[in-house]
């Protein structure tokens, strides 16, 4: 059967903007929002105290890591994912817990027909972690990517280091598709990550992560 992708709204890309959840996890209220221009400040906190922690999974970029997450850099980062987000190409979420700006999940590279496809991307406060915040952050935002945005498949890559992340992807049913040999400069050197997968039909059955989680007993819905 042919898919056809929706028809944008308003001249942006259907399911953006978007608010999300609230899903109540261990740890408090997960729910997702666009990022804001004055989480910059939350933002560079976070990560500058992070770096440990973030730095051995994320994509190498120039400069320090102080440098490239100062208060003074997010206004620009901030302008450049709102466009991308007008334009369809990302949905840049904020993860709140509590209210609180705690992280982000980032659905990118959103290509059109015929792939109906993206990759999901996250990171979470390393002082909120292992309390399912992210594993509702992503189950909220695939429900959203398969629903209202109208995607077809959603990759996740991951260094096979990287057990927390795995254990998301775990949790949530992606499927491990395969190993991408030096995919991506991470930390300084060309890493191997594993690619994870879900499509549209892998959830059919469980009529969504949400409910899947709900139902496992991971988050009551608020
Ligand atoms: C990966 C990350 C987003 C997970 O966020 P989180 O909110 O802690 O995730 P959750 O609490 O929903 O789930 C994490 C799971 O991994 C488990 N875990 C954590 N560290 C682990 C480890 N070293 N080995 C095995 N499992 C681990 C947790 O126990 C939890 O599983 P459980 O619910 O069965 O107990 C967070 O660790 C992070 O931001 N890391 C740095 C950035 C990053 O790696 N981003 C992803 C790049 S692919």
């Amino acid at each position: 059967m042919a898919h056809a992708y929706p028809a944008p709204i308003a001249g942006r890309h259907p399911g953006w903007p978007a608010s999300l959840g609230g899903l109540r996890v261990s740890a408090g209220v997960v729910a997702l929002r666009p990022v804001r221009l004055r989480d910059g400040r939350t933002w560079s906190a976070i990560r500058i105290r992070d770096e440990q922690y973030l730095a051995p999974w994320e994509p190498s970029m120039p400069g320090g890591w102080a440098q490239r997450h100062a208060a003074s850099e997010w206004p620009a980062r901030w302008l450049q994912l709102r466009g991308a987000g007008r334009r369809g190409a990302v949905l840049p979420f904020a993860i709140t817990l509590d209210g609180r700006f705690v992280g982000q999940v980032m659905v990118g590279n959103i290509v059109r027909e015929p792939l109906l496809s993206a990759y999901v991307g996250y990171w979470v406060d390393s002082s909120v972690a292992g309390r399912g915040v992210t594993t509702a952050a992503v189950a909220l935002v695939v429900d959203h990517c398969f629903g209202r945005v109208g995607l077809h498949r959603l990759e996740a890559t991951v260094r096979p280091e990287n057990l927390a992340s795995i254990r998301v992807l775990s949790k949530l049913g992606f499927r491990k598709e395969g190993l991408f040999r030096r995919y991506l400069d991470v930390d300084s050197a060309w890493r191997d990550h594993y690619c994870y997968a879900l499509t549209v039909e892998d959830l059919e059955k469980t009529g969504g992560l949400t409910t899947r989680l709900v139902m496992e007993g991971r988050a009551e819905r608020v």
